[in-house]
């Protein structure tokens, strides 16, 4: 992967370093996209191979990486990719999620390995990987180059919608995991945002909600153009000059 111009010039995301999980379909596929627009380096994760192989010919310049967020065993074999592959890390967005039992289900029906397998998706994997590539976010904020997680939540994870127990719990424990991580890093220059993306139009919305009138759901590639706005409005002020700014491709 070549090396860009680290200086920022009109574009906060020139140059940085970003990492996004579930980067194959929906949203992180949308992510993986417009942060190369923005000019960002970028590694992905996904659990199968051919996803990852088809977002690679179409984005020659991303980095796949074959990895189980879910997994422990899996959290160190993906941080050494990603800080192998892009030389440090900038922005890390744990966006790979699970719904829970599929169909969705009441909690007295819920099995306990559906649950499970939520939590290990959504609050384990974050939290072990976000650990794993804390070092090189520190550097990368103390070189004043910014430093920002971004954990991708859910209205679940504030409203009480039956049925979406387990994805709900989990991403209620994600999005307070967030808070109080943002307040411990602050000082060490780390910013973690919890983002809702709202309702859009993904493999995973259809296999939630299957009868949605999928014209009425956002596009991803819009929520993904948002997450990025919001991400240039965190990084510091040198490179904060406007999240709107002129796009420039890394070349
Ligand atoms: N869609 C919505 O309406 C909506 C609303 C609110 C919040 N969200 C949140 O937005 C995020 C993106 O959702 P989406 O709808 O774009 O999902 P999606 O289309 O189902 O994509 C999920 C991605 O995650 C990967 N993935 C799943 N489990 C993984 C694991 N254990 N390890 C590594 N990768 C894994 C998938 O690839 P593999 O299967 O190959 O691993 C895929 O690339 C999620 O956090 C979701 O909770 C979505």
């Amino acid at each position: 992967m070549k090396t860009c111009d680290r200086s920022g010039g009109h574009n906060p995301l020139q140059g940085l370093r970003a990492a996004v999980t579930g980067g194959t379909s929906g949203l992180g596929v949308a992510l993986v996209r417009e942060f190369l627009n923005r000019g960002a380096q970028v590694a992905f994760v996904a659990r199968r191979r051919d996803g990852i192989e088809q977002v690679v010919r179409e984005y020659p310049r991303a980095l796949g990486i074959t990895g189980d967020v879910s997994k422990k065993e899996d959290i160190h074999p993906i941080a050494v990719q990603i800080l192998g592959g892009l030389g440090g890390l900038d922005i890390l967005v744990n966006n790979a999620s699970d719904l829970g039992p599929v169909p969705l289900a009441l909690l007295a029906d819920t099995e306990c390995k559906d649950f499970e397998r939520a939590l290990a998706t959504n609050v384990l994997g974050p939290f072990r990987l976000t650990k794993a590539l804390l070092g090189s976010l520190a550097s990368s904020a103390r070189e004043g180059l910014g430093a920002v997680v971004v954990n991708v939540s859910s209205d679940a994870a504030i409203h009480a919608y039956p049925q979406w127990g387990a994805y709900g719990a989990s991403k209620a424990a994600l999005h307070h995991l967030t808070q109080i991580w943002n307040e411990e890093l602050k000082s060490a220059g780390v910013r973690l945002l919890s983002i809702d993306p709202g309702d859009m139009d993904t493999p995973l919305h259809a296999a939630a909600v299957p009868d949605r009138d999928r014209a009425l759901l956002k596009r991803p590639e819009a929520a993904a153009r948002e997450l990025a706005d919001v991400i240039a409005g965190s990084l510091p002020m040198r490179r904060s000059i406007s999240p709107y700014a002129v796009r420039e491709v890394c070349r």
